[in-house]
């Protein structure tokens, strides 16, 4: 049985279907996928598993962060808190976070990987009971369709961790705080999670781990398309590659064929050369100042600022700027 501080719902995605996006994905010129396609079941499960890889730092740091700053960042949020958390994955940050708040406070985690996010939410549910959980399963750009079913009392603050923020383009950055202001409204804030620009050989570790558990995430994409659209492909016959395009300050993700082949969906052909990419994703980074930069233009400005010591990742608590 549920526990009474549980709540499950799913909104259905008006996107094209998967069929859709792939083809008109593989289409452009270079080929993409997009990065959402990642995350099916078993991607979600391999994702949990390259945030504990030891070149991943990314996790441990943002993790220590919240328990370090947690209390205050409860304090700046006070009483009667709405937290809205954008592709939560397995909760965990959010039960760190959640943890130093009082009662009553809701927690509304958003995720499009289904049964992923039930589980994890009803762990959650469990373990703070005195959280108020309402799971939402949707893609986080929704954002008309998650405000809907929001309680409408208390101060709403968006939780997106994991610089999930930089594997958007920068101008679609922009775009998404200035959205996310519809969903918090008045007094709202955001609590978000930056990725620093730092030295590239430790951005081509954190992207390349040695155990190969991002390779696999990756290649995942593939497995998936052949399971759920039936596509002629081996899964093999892909390469992953992520490297750090310095002048670009963004790690870039992709899929290399190692040989010409073709690649079939139902009717389709994707002809590949030898050494052709899909681009999968790009995980951008951000000094502080940049960010906070990007954040004003979206009419957001910092309360605080959290740095770890060695400079390897920020979490921004921004304001909105003017009641909407
Ligand atoms: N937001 C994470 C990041 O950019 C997510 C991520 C996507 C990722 N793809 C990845 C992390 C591949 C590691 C490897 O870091």
């Amino acid at each position: 049985m549920s526990p009474r501080n549980f709540a499950f719902r799913e909104i259905p995605s008006p996107d094209a279907g998967l069929l859709e996006v792939v083809i008109a994905g593989l289409n452009q010129e270079p080929k993409r996928l997009p990065c959402s396609l990642l995350y099916d079941e078993a991607g979600s499960r391999l994702f949990d598993a390259i945030c504990d890889t030891d070149e991943y730092y990314i996790t441990r740091t943002e993790v220590a962060l919240l328990e370090r700053h947690g209390p205050q960042i409860a304090e700046w949020i006070g009483p009667a808190s709405v937290v809205v958390e954008l592709g939560a994955g397995n909760l965990q940050k959010a039960r760190l976070l959640l943890q130093h708040f009082p009662s009553p406070v809701t927690y509304v985690p958003v995720d499009i990987s289904k049964e992923h996010l039930r589980q994890s939410a009803l762990e959650f549910a469990e373990a703070l009971n005195h959280v108020k959980v309402q799971a939402i399963c949707a893609d986080f750009h929704q954002a008309d369709a998650i405000r809907s079913v929001l309680p409408l009392e208390g101060r709403r603050v968006l939780f997106f961790p994991g610089s999930t923020i930089g594997n958007l383009e920068p101008d679609e950055a922009l775009q998404f705080l200035r959205q996310s202001q519809q969903i918090l409204g008045n007094k709202g804030m955001v609590l978000v999670g930056v990725d620093l620009k730092k030295d590239a050989s430790i951005l081509n570790a954190a992207y390349n781990d040695a155990a190969g558990i991002t390779a696999l995430f990756e290649t995942n994409i593939l497995v998936r398309l052949k399971r759920e659209l039936g596509a002629a492909l081996d899964p093999q016959s892909f390469v992953y590659k992520g490297f750090y395009n310095e002048p670009l300050g963004r790690v870039e993700m992709y899929l290399v064929s190692l040989r010409e082949q073709t690649v079939r969906i139902g009717p389709r052909q994707f002809p590949f050369k030898t050494g052709e990419r899909i681009h999968l994703e790009n995980s951008y980074k951000y000094s502080v100042s940049e960010f906070q930069a990007l954040a004003a233009k979206a009419g957001l400005l910092p309360l605080d600022t959290w740095v770890d010591a060695d400079r390897l990742f920020s979490l921004h608590l921004l304001e909105c700027q003017a009641p909407r």
